[in-house]
This record gives C-alpha cells, sequence and structure tokens, in this order.
C-alpha cells in the first residue's frame, strides 16, 4: 500500500492545526498512512522548515498542484483571486480538493463541485463554515430523507464575541471591538465581520446543502452589528430578552429567505446560551423536528478538526478504490429556486 500525500497550500493557523493533528497519527489516521509532504507558504526560513521535518516547504503554489505525486491539496491560504484559479487547476490534474475558505467556497463552489464531479476527485470543504461543527456532512449526509425547513445559528464568532462583552461586560461596541481585535478575533479592518458579510457568505454555503439552492450575496437581507448600544440590551433584557448576531435561511412557502442580523432571542433559548467566540446552528425538519450544534466556529485546532474529517472522508474512498461522494449537488447557478424546482 503507498502512503497518500498531501500537499498543503497555505501553513498557517489552520495548517499548522492538520499537521498537527497528523502527527499525533491517531489509529483511525495511521490506518489510511496519509501525510503532508509539501506545503506552499509565503516565506521559508532555517527554523520554519526546521519545525516541519518530513514536509518539503516551497513559495511556489504550482510545485503542490502540479507534483504527480500528491493526492490530495488543502487548501488554507484564503484568497479568491488567486486560489480559485489554483483549486480548478489541481481538480484538472486529478487532485482531491479540501478547502477551509468560505469566501471562494461561497462564490465558486458550484463550479468546482461541477469540475471535480467531471474529473472524478472530491471536493470538500467542511472547515470552510462554522469551523468545528460538522454541520455541513451533518447537512450532506443526516437529511437525505427528511425536508429541512430552516437552518439558523450563530455563524460569525467576533460578533458573537463583540455583543457577549456588551451584555455580560457591560462594554460599549467599540470597547468591545477593541478587545476582539487585540485577541485576534476580528480583523484590524473588520468590517466582513462586524456588518455581517462573513455570516452571509457562510449562509450561502448552508442553503447549498440544506435546501439545494445556490443564492447570491445580494440575496441575502444584512444588517450589522455597528449601532447596537448598551441600551438596546438593556431595553432587551426588561422583557427577558438579549441580542444575538443571528443568519437565518428559512423556507416559507416555498421560497428561501436569508437574513443575517441582529436577532432579539427569548433568555431560555437554547442560542441565548452561546457565549463569547462560540458558533451554533439549530437544523428544523420535518422528521427529526430540531437539533442544535454548538462549539468553536475558528481556531487552529478546532478548524483543522473538520479539515482532518474531509481528509478521512476522500482518504477512506482511495483505500476503498471508490471515488468519493459528491459532498453536495451542484444546482442552478446563483439564483433563489422555489422549493418545486430542487
Ligand atoms: N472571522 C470569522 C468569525 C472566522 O469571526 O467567525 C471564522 O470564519
Amino acid at each position: 500500500m503507498t502512503q497518500i500525500n498531501i500537499g498543503l497550500l497555505g501553513l498557517g493557523t489552520v495548517g499548522s492545526g492538520v499537521v498537527a493533528i497528523l502527527q499525533k497519527n491517531q489509529p483511525r489516521l495511521a490506518v489510511l498512512d496519509a501525510h503532508v509532504v509539501k506545503a506552499a507558504v509565503r516565506t521559508i526560513t532555517p527554523a520554519r522548515q526546521a519545525k516541519y521535518p518530513g514536509i518539503e516547504l516551497t513559495t511556489d503554489t504550482l510545485a503542490v498542484v502540479d507534483d504527480p505525486n500528491i493526492d490530495i491539496v488543502v487548501e488554507v491560504m484564503g484568497g479568491v483571486a488567486t486560489t480559485y484559479p489554483l483549486l480548478e487547476r489541481a481538480i484538472k490534474n486529478g487532485k482531491h480538493v479540501i478547502s477551509a475558505n468560505k469566501d471562494l467556497l461561497s462564490v465558486h463552489g458550484v463550479q468546482l463541485a461541477q469540475l471535480a464531479k467531471e474529473h472524478h476527485v472530491g471536493l470538500y470543504y467542511e472547515a470552510a463554515v462554522m469551523g468545528s461543527i460538522p454541520i455541513l456532512h451533518t447537512l450532506a449526509n443526516a437529511y437525505a430523507g427528511d425536508t429541512i425547513t430552516r437552518v439558523a445559528g450563530i455563524a460569525n464568532g467576533t460578533s458573537n464575541f463583540i455583543l457577549t462583552q456588551m451584555v455580560r461586560a457591560g462594554s460599549s461596541y467599540a470597547e468591545a471591538l477593541r478587545l476582539a481585535q487585540e485577541k485576534g478575533f476580528a480583523e484590524s479592518d473588520p468590517t466582513n465581520d462586524v456588518e455581517g458579510f462573513d455570516a452571509a457568505y457562510k449562509l450561502l454555503i448552508l442553503s447549498r446543502f440544506a435546501f439545494g439552492m445556490t443564492p447570491a450575496l445580494g440575496d441575502v437581507t444584512r444588517q450589522g452589528i455597528t449601532t447596537l448600544t448598551r441600551a438596546d440590551f438593556a431595553a432587551a433584557s426588561v422583557w427577558g430578552y438579549t441580542i444575538k448576531p443571528l443568519a437565518v435561511a428559512a423556507m416559507t412557502n416555498g421560497q428561501l429567505n436569508l437574513t443575517v442580523s441582529p436577532h432579539l432571542v427569548p433568555a431560555a433559548h437554547p442560542l441565548s446560551a452561546v457565549f463569547d467566540e462560540n458558533n451554533a446552528v439549530m437544523i428544523d425538519s420535518v422528521n427529526t423536528k430540531q437539533i442544535t450544534m454548538t462549539g468553536p466556529g475558528a481556531g487552529s485546532l478546532p478548524t483543522a478538526s473538520s479539515v482532518i474529517a474531509d481528509l478521512i472522508t476522500i482518504a477512506s474512498a482511495i483505500r476503498a478504490g471508490i471515488e468519493p461522494a459528491p459532498f453536495v449537488d451542484a444546482a442552478t447557478p446563483n439564483t433563489i429556486a422555489t422549493a418545486d424546482q430542487r
């Protein structure tokens, strides 16, 4: 049995977590005999190379996607313009692809899935949505015999952290944002997180998995958290509510409605108890009624564990000599379809 070779595009927070988990060589991983052999990074120093014995570091991304010895490309470098052609090329080269890149997959996921199908390779991206929470595998596998009516949750950890600070520590929005930046949750330009774009991208991916639909960013009604004040939380609590940053994809009368906004949530509701930078998702369906999953939405090992779940799926298919099942079928490109068009 020859070993399965993995090439990384990026070796930052998530990439280093993937290497760390693989190096622990847990029994289920050991049996698959899958190893990172090469990683494309921005800068190589002797110290960095010494930290990763057995992994060839390169600054050339094509040296990964064009390497005939690499079976699986794991993309954890982010970006869209440069990264999309790289993933296309990897797939055309017959490589299975795993990505944690929500910006890329929310826009180009359908095209890449189609390409992967044509080239008989797997394309998996569990880590792109809600970090550690196995939401995409759940939606892809567990609901085949069910009908989902709503997927709702806290999809942006930075916004949840900021609102947690406002409600628990009595911070102003500006103070809470500063702390989020100090802790490395929010970028120096926090727009994507606090204006709801990040959650909206995740909602686009969730819509494909939950409803087989392919909405675009413009289909999401979006409101950020930037204008919330301590007075809003005080007023909400008088009536037994708190305020949470929710992303909701709901099917009503055959129409998919997508919203990202701060939302009044009753104090006794499970989503009220999801604090700090954690994420949560609640799935409503006809048969199962309701389930909720909660967990870290970002971070090295939590996000890497979702990459590892994808690796296990793909490597197991390679070992079984079969094509990995498509993660989700490509549907109608970038329009909201009604339920009967599914
Ligand atoms: N910026 C994102 C968040 C990171 O705060 O949730 C994970 O996608």
